[in-house]
Order: C-alpha cells, then structure tokens, then sequence
C-alpha cells in the first residue's frame, strides 16, 4: 500500500470510528433524554454533535467545519470561546467561585454598574438571574409588585423563555395548553398592531411585554413608530413597558440595544444570552431606580442561589469590554448591511421561494414560501458549511444570526452557500418529505 493510500485509509478509518461513536451518542441521547428530538433534528440534517468551536466557527464530531449562523439564538456575539472571554474564566476561576448568594460582591457591584452605564436612558438599578426566563418573570413580578396592577398585555408569537410567568406571556399556544391554568390577567395582542395594543392598555395594566424585533415568532421587526406608540399608551395609563432584549441585546441589531433605533427607553429591559459569552450562565433585569422603590422595603423578596454568581459577573464584564474594544456594535452595522444585501440577492435570484429578507443588523432571518422548507434549508445548509436553524414559532422563516466578530469574508461565504443550498433543496435534495410533514404536525422548535 502506498503512503498515499494509506492515508485514505487512515482517514476512512477515523470517519468510521467518528459516525461510530456519534451513533452511540445518538443512541444514548435518545434513551435517556429524548428520542423525538433526536428524530427531528435528524429529518433537517441537524443531528450535529458540536466539538471544536471557535470564534465565528464551530467543528462537527465528524470534522466537518460549519460557519456557526443561529449562534444559540443569538447567545454567542463575541463568538464562541473568544480568547479574552475564555482568559477570564481561567482567571475567575482561580480566585473566585459562585459566592454566597445573600451577601454583597465587588464582581456583582462592579457588572451592575456597567449595565447601567450602557442600558439606555435612566435604567440603572439591575436583578441578576441565570436565564432569560428568570429575567423576564422578575421583570413581570416587579411590574406587578411595584403597580399593584395584575394585567400583563403582551403578544402574538412572542417568546419569553418556559419559566412560570415568562411562560405566561409565550405567544404560541403549543408551549402553554398542557400547563392551563397559568398566570391569570395575560392578555395576548397580535404584535405590530398599535391600535390592538392600544385598546388593549388600560388602567388596570401592570406592563405590557415585548421584543423590540420578534426572535423565535420569525425575525419581525415591527412597523415604524410601533415601539414608540406602546411607550406614548403606557405612559397615559400608568403602564409599564418592559422590553425584551434577551436576544436583540449587546449589539446584535447595529445597536447596543434595539430600542435605540427607535429612541425608546422601556422602565424594564431584560438581558441575558451574549452577556455569559457563551461560557457562563448569566441574565440581568435592568430598570428604573423609581422602580427600585418595590424593594427597599423587600431586598429579599427575590433571590436566585446562583443569579450573577461572582464568576459570571467576571466573565459578563470581559464580554462587555471585549464588545466595546473591538468595535463589535458598529461591526453588526456594517456586516448585517453587507448581510442584508447578499440576502436581497438570493431572494432576486429565487423570487418564487425567498418572500422576505427580515432583520436589523446581524439579526436576520428570509421568509420562505412554506413551512417545510425550514428543515429542508437547515439541512442543506448544513451540507453547504453553515448551521442555520429555522425559526421556533415560524418555520418558514430561517435564522441567519452570525456573531458579530464575522467579518466580509464570512459573509461572503454565508451567501454563497445560502444560495447553493437553495439550489439543492429546491432540486429536492434533503429529508424526506414525509419526515418534514410530520415535523410540520408538532411543535416545530428544533
Ligand atoms: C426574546 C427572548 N426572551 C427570553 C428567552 C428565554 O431565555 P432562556 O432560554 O435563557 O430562558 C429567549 C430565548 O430564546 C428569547 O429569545
């Protein structure tokens, strides 16, 4: 056998090992977490086993190398295992560990007051948590607790996280009906209607919550002035707006933060996803200090043991500087122009398929003409080098959410291979049509 060959061989010999080993993970996940999930992530080709991952890139079990385009639903900004980030857990965790949760820390002072510092307007006074569902039901249970006032309006294909109030503001039915009777007093409006938000607003309102540009409900920027409308129809009624930004936050629409485009500042933001740098687990529910007032008397009537322990906050700071000194707001800007562009083309190019390129900034996402082509395009990106998820409460909508360190090139490659993959599904390349029907049958959250 030639050196030649025998390196053919030797590399045959590690891809059987690899699928080998990544059947038994398969395998394994199936029996003891789920074996649904694993069937659907499979129909759309993403029974991917994620092993290196760097920066604006992640590595499959098999080697394959995969421009990383759903990013978690935007938790990866800074990229993945960003050396600084990755630096500063090392360092973190030399000194320091989760804390005592009751008692006060340099590292939680110190993250409070640089949110505050970038939060828009007079938000300054912060509530750690370790996930977004934990920032939004704090967010609601300060509405609630500060006003006295029990309705919550929220909207259509909204998402809040699964948390027992977060869950009570979901848009989509499918993630609530098998859990009736939730939290009473949460009155659903279709998103981007001003006049239903408007008559839905009143006096006995405590907040109305929503996503600056809907995520998971399909990439939907709302219409002009709409933000700007459910600030004007809280503040006749005494309401609060609390705002979202669990996945628009820290930069990923061109802004730090997407209500900056419409000059809105809400009484409540909630962030989380970016801020743990795709290390650590960290969110933060950030609002006014006329809020604040709720819990001077009750500093403890919200506790959670591991919210902003003293190693997130460390590592939530580096991300935060790691964004300011590499410029990574303005770079979304430029890259999701460029983004924006590229994905215009691909829609010239397949009018009949592409209705609507969507997004702000690296926040991005192309309606398709129906349903099953979610996990079809999935799947074929995936064979074009790009993880690209379909969105949770609109399938036909794909994700295109990059972090913001790409640069020209990645979005270069993002296009290109959108494109090719197009060309594939459309010549009926992917999973069986029968397995995305079936799909199309269940909650479609893959
Ligand atoms: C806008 C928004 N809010 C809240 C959440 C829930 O966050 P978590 O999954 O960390 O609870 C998400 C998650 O995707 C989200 O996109």
């Amino acid at each position: 056998m030639s050196e030649n060959e025998a390196g053919v061989g030797n590399a045959e010999g590690a891809g059987r090992v690899a699928a080998l080993e990544k059947a038994a993970v398969l395998d394994r996940f199936a029996r003891h977490v789920n074996p649904q999930k694993v069937r659907v992530l499979k129909a759309a080709g993403l029974d991917i086993l994620e092993s290196r991952r760097e920066g604006a890139w992640v590595y499959d079990s098999e080697g394959r190398k995969l421009l990383d385009c759903f990013t978690s639903a935007g938790s990866f900004n800074v990229g993945r295992r960003h050396p600084r980030v990755v630096e500063a857990l090392k360092e973190a965790a030399e000194r320091l560990d989760h804390g005592n949760f009751l008692l006060l820390s340099r590292e939680k002072a110190d993250l409070a007051a640089k949110l505050a510092e970038i939060a828009p307007g007079d938000l300054s006074c912060v509530m750690f948590g370790t996930g977004g569902g934990e920032a939004v039901d704090f967010a609601l249970k300060l509405a609630r607790g500060s006003s006295g006032r029990p309705k919550i309006v929220h909207t259509v294909n909204g998402y809040h996280g699964h948390t027992g109030f977060a869950l009570s503001a979901a848009g989509r039915d499918a993630f609530k009906s098998a859990f009736e009777p939730l939290m009473p007093a949460f009155v659903r409006v279709e998103f981007g209607d001003l006049d239903v938000a408007e008559t839905a607003i009143d006096d006995a309102t405590a907040a109305m919550i929503v996503e600056p540009i809907q995520g998971e409900g399909g990439v939907r920027v709302p219409p002009p002035g709409y933000i700007q409308g459910l600030r004007k129809a809280c503040d006749e009624h005494g309401a609060l707006l609390i705002l979202d930004e669990i996945q628009t936050g820290f930069g990923r629409t061109g802004r730090w933060f997407a209500s900056e485009h419409e000059g809105v500042v809400p009484d409540i933001m909630t962030v989380a996803k970016s801020l743990g740098g795709s290390l650590v687990s960290i969110s933060a529910t950030i609002f006014t200090e006329e809020l604040r007032e709720f819990l001077i008397p009750n500093p403890f009537i919200h506790l959670s043991t591991f919210g902003g322990s003293d190693l997130a906050c460390a590592v939530a700071m580096t991300v935060i500087n790691v964004i300011e000194d590499e410029q990574l707001v303005a770079n979304a800007a430029r890259m999701g122009d460029l983004l924006h562009a590229g994905l215009e083309e691909v829609k010239a190019r397949y009018p009949d398929t592409v209705l609507e390129v969507r997004g702000r900034g690296l926040m991005t996402g192309i309606k398709l003409s129906d349903d099953s082509m979610g996990p079809r395009l999935s799947f074929n990106l995936a064979d074009h080098g790009i993880l690209a998820i379909y969105s949770g409460n609109e399938p036909s909508v794909m994700r295109i959410m990059p972090s913001l360190v790409v640069g020209a090139e990645e979005i270069g490659y993002v296009v290109e291979g959108l494109s090719a993959a197009m060309a594939d599904m459309l010549a009926g390349k992917g999973p069986a049509i029968e397995a995305s029907r079936r799909e199309r049958r269940r909650p479609a959250r893959p």
